[in-house]
């Protein structure tokens, strides 16, 4: 059995770096769902066992967007992107494929340009706004925990357009250094990152910006989910992709397109225990605002905003 995971950096320090997943406390969404505990075997490992998170995840997109069409659209981000962004490399991992008994690979955004997959949606957001120049002229303004604002300074230095990042006073200092040290505006509100979502969007409303979520974005999904491509491209009979969840654009975009290209591919999303929204929302079939404490796993930490396109309906 071939596993992907992506791997992300963890920035509260280099130790933490360096040690795959220390002390991350991972909830498979798979597992423990009852939604999901449908398809137990005892021959994949305990995390791999269910059926699919993006099963679900693809029943609500088909009443927007077919599942289709969102692959379709993680293909045209691919072309759209790829001279922006680097091709990230997938590593076989001797560890975890000995502890988890299969072909287990990484793949390794840690890698990627600002240190995430984000820049990949950053990017595919500004350039199919490419069209609307004065739109772009009229600046941006965005929210994060940390890698979606660093990815949209880049993009938008190399696009030339103005922005301003909101980020939560939980914010990590290390991404709220790395952000500031570009000299971009970085607000802070609020405690949690929907907070400074609502922040942004009411900024971006009464200037006139454009306001760019780091999740409830067709374009930053499909731009993020072209790490689907290229996992496909580089190992086309992996079985299971592991992938970290926070608002679920992520996953949303990667699991529309490898489903489109094999629809046996089993995509599994993670989440930190301490902080669970999407786990606990998957459960009851609606966005549950759930209580999120501190985690290691900032980037994926926090609450989801209502009416997300990410959101999974079962
Ligand atoms: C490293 C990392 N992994 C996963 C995520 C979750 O992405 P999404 O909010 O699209 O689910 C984030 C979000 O910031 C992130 O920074």
């Amino acid at each position: 059995m071939k596993v992907v995971s992506l791997y992300n950096k963890v920035a509260r320090n280099t130790t933490e770096i360096n040690k795959p997943f220390a002390g991350l406390e991972l909830t498979s969404i798979h597992n423990t769902c009852p939604y999901l505990a449908d398809e137990s075997s005892t021959k994949v490992p305990v995390h791999a066992r269910t059926a699919t998170f993006c099963d679900r995840l693809n029943t609500w997109i088909k009443m927007e967007f077919t599942v289709d069409k969102l692959g379709d659209k993680v293909q045209e981000a691919y072309t759209r992107i790829k001279s922006h962004v680097w091709k990230t490399p997938l590593m076989y991992s001797l560890y975890l494929s000995t502890e988890g008994q299969a072909e287990v690979y990484l793949k390794l955004e840690s890698e990627q340009l600002t240190g995430s997959f984000k820049l990949r949606g950053a990017f595919n957001k500004l350039l199919t706004l490419n069209k609307k120049p004065d739109q772009l002229k009229r600046g941006i303004t965005t929210a994060s925990s940390g890698n979606h604002g660093l990815a949209c300074i880049a993009a938008c230095k190399a696009c030339n357009v103005p922005l301003e990042v909101f980020v939560s006073e939980e914010v990590n200092p290390t991404k709220l250094q790395n952000m500031r040290h570009h000299g971009v505006k970085v607000t802070l509100h609020g405690h949690d990152c929907v907070d400074a979502e609502i922040m942004a969007r009411q900024t971006a409303a009464e200037t006139g910006k454009l306001y760019i979520s780091p999740y409830n974005d067709v374009d930053v999904m499909a731009g993020n989910g072209t790490v689907g491509c290229e996992i496909h491209n580089d190992l086309p009979e992996v079985d299971y992709v592991f992938v970290s969840v926070g608002g679920g654009g992520f996953i949303g975009g990667i699991a529309a397109y490898l489903k489109k290209v094999n629809p046996k591919i089993q995509v599994i999303g993670c989440q930190p225990r301490n902080s669970k929204v999407m786990y606990e929302s998957v459960k009851v079939g609606y966005i549950k605002h759930d209580e999120s404490l501190a985690t290691l796993s900032d980037g994926t930490s926090g609450d989801i905003e209502d009416g997300s396109v990410s959101r999974i309906q079962i």
